[in-house]
C-alpha cells in the first residue's frame, strides 16, 4: 500500500502568521490514519515552520533548490541548508520553474540529483501545456519529462522520488483535470515505469496537482493511481487544506 501524501505548495505566498495558523489547526486536527501531509512554504518561513510544526503531523518541503552544495550562487539555496531546517521533500521541475525560470530537463535532473544526494525526497513535477494536450501529445510530453529524470537514476534513488502530474492548463486556472483525465495519464506514467521495474512502479507515489480543492479532492484521490495531491491555491486556506487532507482517508 502506498502512503497518501498531501503537499501544500504555497508558492510565493504566505506569512509567519499563516505558518502559525497552520500550526494551531494541525496540532488539533484529526487526520486519516497513515496520511502524510507536508507544507512547502517560501524559504524564509522554513525556520518558523520547523518550530511551529514540531507538535503537529505536518512535514516540511522546499519549493526549489540549487544543484550545487555551496559557493558563489547569489540568491540560491542548497539542499544541505534545507536539511538543517528539517525539510524532507523538495519540488523539482515545477512548471512555473520550467517556464518562468527556464529550467529545462537537464536543470531539473541536476536538482533531482542534488536533492537525493542530501537525503531529500524529490517531488518531480511533470505536465503538458494546453497546446500539447490539444495536439494529442500529452503522454509523449509527460513520459519524456519522467524518463529524462528517472532513467538515469539507480533503482534505490528512483524509489525515493515522488512524481506529481500537474497539467499546466489546470494550474491556478480553476480548471481541474477530470478524475478520468488525471487517472489516464497517471496510470500511463505507472505503466511506463512498470515496464522497466514493476515493483518500483507499484510502490511509487503519484500526486495530482492543478486546481485541487476541497470539493474535487475526494473524487480525484479515489482514483487507483492517484496517491495524493500537490495543492497550490487551496493550501493557503487552513480549512480548505484540512478538508482536502481529510478526504484522503
Ligand atoms: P493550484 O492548486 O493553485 O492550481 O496550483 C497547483 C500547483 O501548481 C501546485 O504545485
Amino acid at each position: 500500500m502506498r502512503t497518501p501524501l498531501l503537499a501544500g505548495n504555497w508558492k510565493m505566498n504566505g506569512s509567519v502568521e499563516l505558518v502559525e495558523a497552520f500550526g494551531r489547526a494541525f496540532a488539533e486536527a484529526k487526520l486519516p490514519e497513515g496520511v502524510e501531509v507536508a507544507i512547502f512554504p517560501p524559504f524564509p518561513y522554513l525556520d518558523a515552520a520547523q518550530r511551529t510544526f514540531a507538535d503537529t503531523p505536518l512535514q516540511l518541503g522546499a519549493q526549489s533548490l540549487n544543484p550545487q552544495q555551496s559557493g558563489a550562487h547569489t540568491g540560491e539555496v542548497s539542499g544541505s541548508m534545507l536539511c538543517e531546517f528539517g525539510v524532507r521533500y523538495a519540488l523539482v521541475g515545477h512548471s512555473e520553474r520550467r517556464q518562468l525560470y527556464r529550467e529545462g530537463d537537464e536543470a531539473v535532473f541536476d536538482r533531482l540529483l542534488a536533492a537525493l544526494s542530501v537525503g531529500l525526497s524529490p517531488v518531480l513535477c511533470v505536465g503538458e501545456s494546453l497546446e500539447e494536450r490539444d495536439a494529442g501529445r500529452t503522454m509523449e510530453v509527460v513520459l519524456r519529462q519522467v524518463s529524462v529524470a528517472m532513467s538515469r537514476l539507480e533503482p534505490a534513488q528512483r524509489a525515493r522520488v515522488v512524481i506529481a502530474y500537474e497539467p499546466v492548463w489546470a494550474i491556478g486556472t480553476g480548471r481541474t483535470a477530470t478524475p478520468a483525465q488525471a487517472q489516464e495519464v497517471m496510470a500511463g506514467i505507472r505503466d511506463y515505469l512498470a515496464s522497466d521495474n514493476p515493483e518500483l512502479a507499484e510502490g511509487l507515489r503519484l500526486l495530482y496537482g492543478g486546481s485541487m480543492n476541497a470539493g474535487n479532492a475526494g473524487e480525484l484521490l479515489a482514483q487507483p493511481d492517484i496517491d495524493g495531491g500537490l495543492v497550490g491555491g487551496a493550501s493557503l486556506k487552513v480549512d480548505d487544506f484540512l478538508a482536502i487532507c481529510q478526504s484522503a482517508g
